[in-house]
């Protein structure tokens, strides 16, 4: 019997996480932790509501009193961190509410496990899920190892690298069992449409302009969310204390080409003749900062832990496309009000 608390389950990736953990591990308690904030959706975990290994609570975890209360009366003996603030642009925005939730956030949490774990360090586990972009850009050629050094660029990925500091320096000093992975971006369902794959496909389904940064040319390494989920579940239960695990697709795409092969795939699904939803790419100014390119060698995973991706891109892409067209009414709510807002603000004038 173990229980765990799992932060920001309510976002992408966290009810993907807490998806598997519930159903995988009945013996497991499961506690959910999340503030509900723009990006957070409880819709996203509708289908696990009568399990009783599962618990929702609604908390900030820049709120350090609250964070301190919940871990002196649940005694958990394992925390897996995915809330944050994850979207670069917003962070260009708004640095400092990254600053809040993924620097000092991840503190209280690592505050609160030091002070409440302290008599059994070596029971406990807190597992920081970090990403990739920590290790800033690559040119044409190489991959982001274990080993490269931190070079992040965007408010975003220098909170999350800070972040990880943060988590490495609470096991050096304190001796607390921590993991971290860096992963390379995500894709497929209960993906909120701020984020290139599901704004394109509304964007697509609903014959608005598709928006591309710069020329396109920017690479990004592709992963189906229930990879990344299982890569979780395998390192939080194999890794040793103090590790850190890459995880990727090996999946690079440039994000013309994927936007290309996303409209030939709606084309397909929507009915339409080859080549109309194409007609929809549009050219805008680039972000600041840009990455060019990340990739992602995953060796150390595959190796050490036995973990390999299991879809390719193609038919990934396809079964997120049919997600969104099965699951209108979430993606209706999740565009409306201030949604709506934040794109007209987001994209004017570009
Ligand atoms: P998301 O934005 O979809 O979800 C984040 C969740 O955290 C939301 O449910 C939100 O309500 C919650 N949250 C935000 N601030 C909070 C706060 N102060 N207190 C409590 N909860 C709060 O993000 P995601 O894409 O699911 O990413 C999850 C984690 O994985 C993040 O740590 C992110 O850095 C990391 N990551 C994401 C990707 C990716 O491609 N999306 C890739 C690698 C790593
Ligand atoms: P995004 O999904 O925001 O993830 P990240 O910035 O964390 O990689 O963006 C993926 C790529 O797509 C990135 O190179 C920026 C680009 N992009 C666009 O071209 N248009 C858009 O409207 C968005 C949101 C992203």
């Amino acid at each position: 019997m173990k229980k765990i608390l799992i932060t920001g389950g309510a976002g992408f990736i966290g009810s993907h996480v807490v998806r598997r953990m519930v159903n995988n591990y009945p013996q497991y308690e499961i506690v959910n932790l999340d503030a509900l904030t723009y990006a957070g959706n409880l819709a996203n975990l509708a289908d696990l509501e009568d399990k009783s290994n599962y618990r929702f609570v609604k908390m900030d975890i820049t709120n350090a009193v609250d964070i301190n209360q919940l871990f002196k009366t649940e005694d958990f003996d394992a925390v897996i961190h995915l809330a944050a603030e994850s979207h670069v642009d917003r962070s260009i925005t708004n640095p400092l509410a990254f600053v809040m939730t993924n620097v000092i956030g991840t503190v209280n949490l690592l505050n609160a496990a030091r002070e409440y774990w302290k008599d059994n360090y070596v029971a406990k586990r807190f597992y920081h899920v970090s990403t990739d972009e920590v290790y800033g850009a690559l040119g044409e050629t190489g991959m982001f190892t274990e080993s490269t050094a931190y070079d992040p660029h965007s408010p975003y990925s220098a909170s999350k690298a800070s972040s990880d500091h943060f988590v490495r320096a609470y096991h050096d000093t304190y001796g607390l069992d921590v993991v971290i992975s860096n992963c390379s971006n995500n894709y497929g369902s209960h993906h909120f449409p701020e984020k290139l794959i599901p704004l394109a496909i509304n964007n697509i389904k609903n014959n608005r302009a598709v928006p591309v940064y710069g020329k396109g040319e920017n690479v990004r390494d592709w992963l189906w969310v229930e990879d990344h989920a299982r890569a979780i579940d395998v390192i939080f239960h194999q890794a040793k204390s103090g590790e850190t695990y890459n995880i990727g697709g090996h999946n690079e795409w440039k994000n013309i080409d994927l936007i290309h092969l996303l409209c030939r795939i709606m084309d397909r699904k929507l009915g339409r003749e080859a080549g109309e939803s194409a007609k929809l790419i549009t050219f805008v100014t680039d972000r600041a900062g840009h990455d060019l390119r990340y990739a992602i060698d995953s060796t150390k995973l595959q190796k050490e832990l036995g973990w390999v991706p299991s879809l390719q891109f193609e038919e990934g892409l396809e079964k997120t496309v049919d997600w969104y067209l099965d699951n209108e009414e979430w993606l209706n709510n999740v565009t409306s009000g201030h949604y709506q807002a934040y794109y007209a603000n987001q994209y004017k004038g570009r």
